[in-house]
């Protein structure tokens, strides 16, 4: 691994989130080197005694891949891998390398492809005429002299534009089941936070046991959204991709439908990891993300994860699961995605910041409105049912926003005494 830096001394923190990076993708890190670099080789972007050095603790660590933080041209790449005889990785690469790993929804893991090859490209383009050889003879696919080369670039071109329509394809379904859920009214939810903060655990956490296979909105084509019950009414909620410091532009537009629904939701889980010991640099850094892709307004949610990493020290007292709310700023929570701690304090928070507010009372039904009765029986509503010669009396207790939707649709008079009535005025 090697952190670039140019005057003064390198940056730990850098080095720390580098390293970070490069075990998030599974690599263990054989040695650490730093370069001074202030006039860039253009061959190679160090210099030839630093080369000397890097290759001496490749052979001395029996390191395969060497990672550099620090973008490389096509040209520095080729270079430095037939001076080293290793693969070698740039910061982009290394990034998308996790992305690949990560990407769970079927449009993330096209997005990934899609970026990969792009990188790709313009490697293939300029990087891999070193490998350009004749390839004589073959029948059917290719014209007469036509080089390995093109061939590539040709097949790379086919596989860029299929990825690109099916993308196109998979934005508009997307989009579509965006409308919908607008439409069905449920406020959204999106989780963000920094690699490896634990939004997946998090997410199957909240979502596992309610799991909504048959719910075509959710379930289809998109594993990561998925609606949550909370006490006041419903929720969608949506994992995205991880964040990391200063993500590469070319990776913001690659990840713009999956970051849309960032931008689109109506609250923020901003996940932190509460055991990393950069955690407030890392908040910075996911408010950096969010402030580039247009979510830097939206309300958060804090949410503090894996305390069961916490209090580790002896004497210590174990952290508990707690809700803070501060007078300013963002709501606080403390959990652990993995044990399960604290989800409740969680699922209140939401409740609270989105503010779901609950009505009760006791509505009185006449006969004729017996499918309003059984919509508040499928709903959980009813708390006591008695029946006279005028009808039902049913006392009830639902969300606001269930009885706003039943009062539109039709049900209205029987269910104004609930509405406060600014409410039933907007309603009406
Ligand atoms: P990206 O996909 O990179 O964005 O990562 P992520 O934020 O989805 O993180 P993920 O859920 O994959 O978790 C990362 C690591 O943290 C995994 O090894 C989890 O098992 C671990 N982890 C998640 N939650 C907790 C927790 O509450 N406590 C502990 N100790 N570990 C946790």
């Amino acid at each position: 691994m090697i952190q670039p830096h140019a005057g003064g001394p390198p940056d730990e923190g850098l080095l720390e989130e580098f390293a970070d990076l490069a075990r998030s993708a599974g690599a263990t890190v054989a040695a650490v080197l730093t370069a001074r670099i202030d006039r860039p080789n253009a061959a190679m972007l160090i210099g030839s005694g630093k080369l000397e050095e890097v290759k001496a603790a490749a052979e001395a660590t029996g390191a395969d891949l060497i990672l550099i933080n620090h973008p490389l041209s096509p040209g520095q790449e080729r270079n430095l891998e037939r001076e080293l005889k290793r693969r070698v990785v740039d910061r982009t690469g290394l990034i998308l390398d996790i992305f690949a790993q990560r990407a769970h929804s079927h449009d993330g893991k096209l997005q990934v492809e899609l970026a990969q090859l792009k990188h790709m490209a313009t490697r293939l383009v300029r990087g891999w005429t070193h490998l350009e050889r004749q390839r004589g003879g073959s029948i059917g696919l290719r014209g007469p002299g036509e080089t390995q080369l093109e061939t590539d670039r040709r097949l790379l071109q086919k596989r860029l534009e299929q990825l690109q329509k099916r993308l196109e394809k998979v934005e508009v379904q997307r989009t579509q089941m965006r409308r919908a859920r607008m439409r069905s009214e449920m406020p959204r939810v999106a989780l963000v936070g920094y690699t490896n903060a634990g939004k997946s655990t998090l997410f199957n956490a909240m979502t596992g046991a309610e799991a909504y296979t048959a719910d075509q909105l959710f379930a289809t084509l998109d594993p990561t959204v998925r609606r949550i019950e909370l006490s006041g009414g419903n929720v969608v909620l949506a994992d995205t991709v991880g964040f990391v410091r200063d993500l590469p532009h070319e990776l913001v537009a690659a990840f713009r439908s999956t970051l849309s629904e960032a931008r689109e939701a109506d609250l923020l889980i901003h996940l932190v990891d509460a055991a990393d010991p950069l955690r407030d640099e890392r908040i910075a850094q996911v408010d950096a993300v969010l402030k580039d892709i247009g979510a830097g307004d939206l309300p958060q949610l804090l949410v503090f994860n894996k305390i069961d990493k916490l209090g580790g020290g002896e004497g210590d007292e174990p952290v508990q699961p707690r809700l803070d709310r501060p007078a300013e700023g963002r709501m606080r929570v403390w959990l652990s995605a993995r044990d399960g701690r604290g989800l409740e304090l969680l699922r209140e928070g939401l409740a609270e910041a989105l503010e779901l507010r609950h009505v009760s009372g006791e509505l009185r039904l006449p006969p004729q409105a017996a499918r309003l009765r059984a919509r508040l029986h499928e709903l959980g509503a009813v708390r006591a049912e008695d029946h006279d010669e005028h009808g039902w009396v049913i006392n009830v207790d639902l969300a606001l926003a269930d009885a706003q939707r039943l009062f539109v649709q039709a049900h209205g008079e029987v269910l104004r005494p609930l509405l406060p009535p600014e409410e039933s005025d907007d309603a009406a």
